[in-house]
């Protein structure tokens, strides 16, 4: 039986390209998704990847989802927590709606979906969980108070969940990505990127998706079982943490 996968917000960007990459691997993969049942469907259609529609920061609706797939696919073996939206407001015009919208996706959306899977993977002596976070959890953003917050709490989250892991057999690490040219940062004006963005990474280009999943696929294998608690930084070295 190949080892399950599901991969949150697994239909679109970096999360697709990670359900693919995890697919290439041998893994049975399950891609979630919130909304964007198009997008979901064409995904199927082209890689032949089941999707699942919930909203990761309802923690009954990962509770029913999980049960779904597990029923489909089988055991939950490896969850990435990728799922993850953006409300960008400075400060003093950030509402509570925004705060709470990031918060309740970008953080408690991992406690959701692990606490879900956590006591199989308890039981099973087996589980890698890989939080998908951000280079500006790690530094800070203008006008994302409220996405830096979410997304360094994913980090003390991963380091917190790595100790209680480490001897029931499950791994629990971060990755950070630097700007991935995704919907979500092509959506940023094209002179914003060129002449602000772009400086900024001393490699001189965004990162792909791609490049993403590679550290989610190898951090998903044997090959890793002794790197717990860690983040991978993939952003071309725009901050070295
Ligand atoms: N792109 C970057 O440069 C960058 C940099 C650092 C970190 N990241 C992080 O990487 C992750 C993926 O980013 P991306 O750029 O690939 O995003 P994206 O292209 O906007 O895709 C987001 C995915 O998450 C799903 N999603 C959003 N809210 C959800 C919810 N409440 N419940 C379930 N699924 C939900 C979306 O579903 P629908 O298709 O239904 O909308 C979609 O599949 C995010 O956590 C993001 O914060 C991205």
């Amino acid at each position: 039986m190949p080892r399950v996968a599901l991969v949150t917000g697994g239909s679109r960007g970096i999360g697709a390209a990670i359900s693919k990459a995890l697919k290439a691997e041998g893994f049975g993969v399950a891609a979630t998704y919130a909304g964007n049942d198009d997008a979901a469907r064409a995904f199927t259609e082209e890689t032949g990847i089941k999707t699942f529609k919930w909203d990761v920061a309802s923690y009954e609706d990962c509770a029913k989802g999980i049960a779904q797939v597990e029923a489909e696919l089988g055991p939950i073996d490896v969850l990435v927590n990728n799922a993850g939206i953006t409300r960008d407001k400075p400060f003093h015009k950030m509402a509570p709606e925004d705060w709470n919208a990031v918060i309740n996706t970008n953080l408690t959306g991992l406690f959701n979906m692990t606490h879900n899977v956590w006591g199989g993977m308890r039981e099973r002596k087996f589980g890698r969980v890989i939080n998908i976070s951000s280079i500006n959890g790690q530094k800070g953003q203008f006008a994302q108070a409220n996405y830096s917050a979410a997304k360094a709490g994913d980090l003390g989250f991963t380091k917190a969940l790595a100790q209680e892991g480490a001897r029931a057999g499950i791994t629990v690490n971060a990755v950070c990505p630097g700007y991935i040219a995704t919907e979500m940062v092509m959506a940023v004006p094209e002179k914003v990127r060129n002449d602000v963005i772009l400086p900024q990474i001393p490699v001189g280009r965004l990162g792909e998706p791609e490049e993403i999943a590679r550290c989610v696929a190898f951090l998903a294998s044997d090959d890793a079982g002794f790197i717990t608690g860690s983040t991978i930084s993939a952003n071309g070295g725009q901050y070295m943490a």
